[in-house]
């Protein structure tokens, strides 16, 4: 018998490091001291005072050789910048679509698209809108309706496609009277309400099939789209042939056209996109966009930014990049689970994330569990993570109200080694869990409150004497 190859191979990072930056060690008492400068508010640290930073995978990722060669070569011409010529055949490329408008960021895109097409008193049909594209719905006199599939509430569950959109809801929508409040409908692939889980191919082509049958069209908010692919390769019956590229094309292919945060998937650290396949949409959202954010070939960001999309997007996209990507999150998932901490299952694209009422029973949904976890987490192990909102307004879960800790992983930018401390941390913070108490909102803006938002513990009950 030949001896067995060694098998960590396919395993170890797909590159190797040569720049790094050091990280500063506090102890608890100064955490505790930043966190009251800071009202409690994770957003409001410096981020100095952070040992490890999973707050987000979001423009956070470390940039290749390759995106910083291509930085250098920036065309920073007010107009007809030879960088967005690349950026812009990049994308046509990878998505199918004709017209791509830049923007700084994924929220700009979102407002782009929604300012076009969502006259205020629309209604926005969704698998889970993420928080950004809520916001921006409301403050357009836009009503958000997420239609989260059944299937996500079973937590414990290995199927990964729990991103998926409920269909029944869906077609229940459109068949009714709201039809015509109805502009579009919108699917966020991955779902990042939704604990990052991915929409199967069967769920977009479904979707879409229905959206298109009542005349309305199918928009993504693709910031991880590589990664809905990766997992419609491994995970999804019959598409284990086909190439991460080619799963992209087939995607969205059966779409209208997307938004996306370039901050992600892209590795980029700023900017975004509008694409569109109608040129009448994509006239309504250029005039639009020289209000806000620039000159439609740059969108608000510099050469430099749209050379390392045209990079970034390539490099996301290659099979081994994805495939240690998506093993980081397993690991971190399965290093939690060693230290006994609920974590919803399958492990998410670019994150992991934990039941905050699992671990909190006795903090009431009101007194912000996810929030108190992280708070906690902090306070302990100098790790920035994140609470997450599930509340759906509309559909058969509404008045639901769920926060989950999410743990976002910068790509390319921890080893398993920090991953190792982290789980160990919560795994602490999970066996002291019945001693935290809750927090309590002081006050917050009315959109996107989780990111200004100041609190204070809920101070502990008074002690009754005999
Ligand atoms: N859509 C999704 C699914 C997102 O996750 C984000 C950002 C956006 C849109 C908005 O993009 O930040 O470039 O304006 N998500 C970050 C996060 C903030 O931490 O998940 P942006």
């Amino acid at each position: 018998m030949p001896e067995e190859m060694p098998v960590l191979c396919s395993k170890m990072e797909p590159y190797r490091i040569r720049v790094v930056e050091p990280l500063r060690r506090t102890t608890v008492e100064e955490r505790e001291a930043a966190l009251r400068r800071a009202c409690y508010n994770l957003y409001a640290l410096d981020a100095d005072d952070v040992l490890i930073d999973l707050l987000t995978d979001s423009g956070t990722c470390a940039i290749s050789s390759s995106q910083s060669a291509a930085m250098m070569r920036g065309d920073e011409s007010y107009a007809g910048s030879a960088s967005f010529r690349r950026m812009e055949q990049a994308i046509r490329s990878l998505f199918g679509f004709e017209h791509i408008l830049p923007t700084h960021q994924g929220r700009a895109a979102e407002r782009l698209l929604i300012e076009s097409l969502a006259p205020a008193g629309s209604l926005l049909p969704s698998n889970t809108l993420f928080d950004t594209t809520r916001a921006n719905c409301l403050d357009l006199g836009v009503e958000p309706c997420d239609l989260p599939s059944p299937a996500f509430w079973d937590f414990d569950s290995a199927d990964p496609f729990k991103g998926n959109i409920d269909c029944e809801a869906l077609e229940a929508l459109l068949s009714g009277s709201e039809l015509v409040r109805i502009p579009f409908v919108l699917l966020t692939i991955t779902n990042n309400i939704c604990a990052d889980l991915p929409v199967s191919m069967a769920n977009l082509k479904q979707a879409s099939e229905i959206a298109h049958r009542y005349g309305k069209p199918l928009y993504l908010d693709a910031c991880r789209f590589a990664q809905n692919a990766w997992y419609i390769q491994q995970y999804e019956t019959g598409y284990q042939s086909y190439s991460i590229r080619q799963l992209v094309a087939q995607i969205f292919a059966l779409t209208d056209g997307c938004i996306v945060s370039a901050k992600k998937d892209a590795m980029a650290q700023i900017g975004g996109f509008l694409a569109v396949r109608s040129a009448d949409v994509a006239r309504a959202a250029r005039s639009r966009m020289l209000l806000t954010e620039g000159f439609v070939t740059y969108g608000g960001m510099t050469g430099r930014d749209m050379e390392s999309i045209a990079t970034g997007l390539l490099e996301g996209i290659e099979a081994e990049h994805l495939a240690s990507r998506m093993e980081t999150t397993r690991y971190l998932h399965e290093q939690l689970i060693r230290q006994g901490v609920p974590v919803i299952a399958p492990s998410g694209g670019h994150a992991v994330y934990l039941l905050a009422n699992r671990i909190l029973p006795h903090i009431p949904a009101s007194e912000h569990p996810g929030h108190t976890l992280a708070v906690e987490l902090y306070r302990m192990g100098g790790i920035r993570s994140t609470k997450i909102a599930l509340q759906p307004t509309c559909g058969p879960y509404q008045g639901q109200s769920l926060e989950f800790l999410r743990m976002a992983l910068p790509n390319r930018v921890y080893t398993h080694r920090h991953l190792d401390y982290v789980a160990e941390c919560m795994g602490w913070v999970c066996r002291h869990a019945l001693e935290l108490r809750g927090m309590r909102i002081l006050n917050q803006p009315r959109l996107l409150g989780g990111f200004m938002a100041e609190y204070e513990p809920v101070p502990a009950p008074m002690a009754v004497s005999a």
